[in-house]
């Protein structure tokens, strides 16, 4: 089983599309909520603890049927279907692509290669477990007989913005006496300021890489046991300190790690879809095995959804094609992800990975060049910080920019009304984003308070709204280990369809290897004084003003 491979403008509804996108231009949200009472709840869903609400985009239900038609066009349950399968469906790299494996509960085996993967997915859980009843008991101890209080995840990519996303993201769920620290940037400063908080007697460093070979991870992992060594001596220590998530099993036993301290995965586990592996080891360390069991079972419920339900009510496919029609038919360029919990703050980062260098692709899945926009440039910070800082910009700048609004309900720390301000911004915001503010009531406004005609002109065009800013909403009852699985795997999903559509591959990511090379050719030119002369003008002037520059 392969993905289609079928060139989306080809389709009949990608060109009805175009031309109601030409249409769309003259739409008006404000317009299409006022023709329409009920207009929230035809374009609203609701799965479990989560309430999906896109009524405020330029869509219509026509729109919507069209993209729902684009989705049937391009095949899009065959890829769903084939993904789920254990297909080969990285064809790049020839892997079958199953993060849905690694949170899998039901009874049925998932294949990869002809080779049920739960065996093994199960076993590599029961040990995670094990290994976090031992640290968190105290059965596990550092060498001088201390109970772990530090753990230090080393990793890079997928392998640190996941478990740092998730950690953060349930604070609350935190055990008592474990702090946890990650460290990815192969800036010294990063390791270094690290190993200023924690003590090599009760530190466990958790050396996160897929391949085991990543310069920065590699790097900051040799430092990391050089001064472990510094202070433990003897190199029997090691075994009680240092853990692999890796599925390079020689390279963690070259490295000195016993393969007994190794929580394996497997190459069909995509580098940004890794936090359900054991690379989500730092998670269970942090928030207990239970908890991070149910961050499983939080995707695996919205797996079950994503599988089995039709596209009108499929929350995913919905995300999809909205996100598609604004970006690809409207024209804009990036996505807002904005959280308004501050416990998400890097939320909107981890997804910059998971979609950028997912769906950051040029060449579709007939090797040939795109002539479409594929994968949008993610950003976003936490709202309300967010306010007083970009969203000028949103509201009115030149660029269209879809915003992802996301909040909980309920807060896990109830102090006065913070909450109730909170949301009664996370509210305003979409409000303002849809309806805008016309000049006629900007005009209203400023005559209320009293300006004459005169100022009133002079002043009026810059504070108008245009309004009409696509937004959707995303209201969780309350951010749980559970609900957090939910809203990752909802994302994931969305990124995954996304990608059928533009008939691209999601999951390689070549275009990050060829600064890779380079940065390994000009490491040795960087030794001695010698003048650099290989580069263009540019690249030799810089490293060798460096040279200089460096005494
Ligand atoms: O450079 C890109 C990348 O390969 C990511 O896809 C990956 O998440 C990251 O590097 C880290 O890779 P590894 O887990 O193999 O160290």
């Amino acid at each position: 089983m392969t993905l289609p491979t079928i060139n989306p403008t080809k389709t009949k509804a990608w060109k009805q599309l175009l031309k109601q996108a030409e249409e769309a231009r003259h739409w008006n949200m404000r317009q299409l909520f006022a023709e329409d009472p009920d207009r929230a709840r035809a374009f609203s869903l609701q799965h479990g603890d989560i309430y999906f609400d896109y009524s405020k985009n330029l869509i219509t239900s026509k729109t919507l049927q069209t993209l729902l038609a684009l989705a049937e066009q391009t095949h899009v349950a065959d890829g769903i279907k084939a993904m789920f399968s254990g297909a080969a469906i990285n064809q790049t790299e020839n892997r079958s692509v199953l993060h849905v494996a690694l949170r899998h509960f039901g009874k049925d085996p998932i294949k990869s290669n002809g080779k049920d993967v739960m065996p093994e997915v199960k076993a590599v859980l029961k040990k995670m477990k094990n290994f976090c009843q031992a640290v968190h008991s105290g059965k596990h101890v550092g060498y001088t007989g201390k109970k772990i209080k530090s753990i230090v995840n080393i990793g890079i990519g997928g392998s640190d913005l996941g478990p740092l996303m998730v950690t953060e993201a349930l604070k609350p769920y935190k055990i008592k006496g474990i702090e946890t620290y990650f460290v990815s940037n192969v800036d010294g400063t990063h390791i270094a300021e690290t190993l200023k908080k924690v003590n090599p007697e009760t530190t466990l460093f958790l050396v996160a890489s897929k391949t085991f070979t990543t310069q920065e991870t590699m790097t900051n992992a040799h430092t990391a046991r050089e001064w472990f060594l510094k202070k433990a001596k003897e190199e029997k220590h090691i075994a009680k300190h240092f853990v692999a998530l890796s599925t390079n099993a020689a390279a963690v036993k070259e490295f000195g790690i016993d393969t007994k301290n190794m929580f394996e995965f497997w190459d069909w586990v995509g580098g940004r879809y890794s936090l359900w592996s054991a690379i989500g080891l730092s998670i269970a360390l942090t928030i207990g095995y239970d908890n991070f069991e149910e961050l499983l079972r939080g995707a695996h419920d919205v797996d079950i959804h994503f599988k089995k339900t039709s596209f009108e009510k499929n929350i995913p496919v919905i995300m999809a094609l909205v996100g598609l029609w604004n970006t690809t038919f409207l024209g804009a360029q990036s996505e807002a992800i904005l959280p308004y919990d501050q416990y998400l703050h890097r939320f909107a980062a981890y997804f910059q990975q998971g979609n950028m260098e997912s769906n950051g692709k040029s060449v579709d899945r007939n090797g040939k060049r795109v002539t479409y926009q594929t994968g949008p440039i993610i950003w976003g910070e936490p709202g309300t910080n967010g306010q007083h800082a970009f969203y000028q910009l949103i509201h009115q700048g030149t660029e269209l920019i879809p915003c992802d609004f996301i909040a909980p309900a309920q807060t896990h720390n109830p102090i006065g009304d913070h909450h109730a301000k909170l949301l009664s911004n996370f509210f305003a915001q979409t409000e303002a984003l849809m309806n805008g503010k016309t000049l006629a009531e900007v005009k209203a406004e400023l005559k209320k308070q009293g300006l004459d005609s005169k100022a009133i002109a002079k002043l009026a065009p810059f504070k108008v709204f245009e309004g009409n800013k696509p937004t959707n909403s995303f209201l969780i009852k309350k951010i749980t280990p559970f609900t957090l699985g939910q809203l990752i795997a909802l994302y994931e999903h969305k990124i995954f369809v996304q990608g059928i559509i533009f008939n691209i591959f999601s999951f390689d990511q070549w275009g990050v290897e060829l600064g890779k090379q380079l940065a390994n050719k000009i490491l040795p030119e960087l030794q001695g004084d010698e003048e650099v002369t290989g580069h263009d003008s540019s690249t030799n002037a810089l490293i060798n003003m460096y040279k200089k520059m460096r005494q």
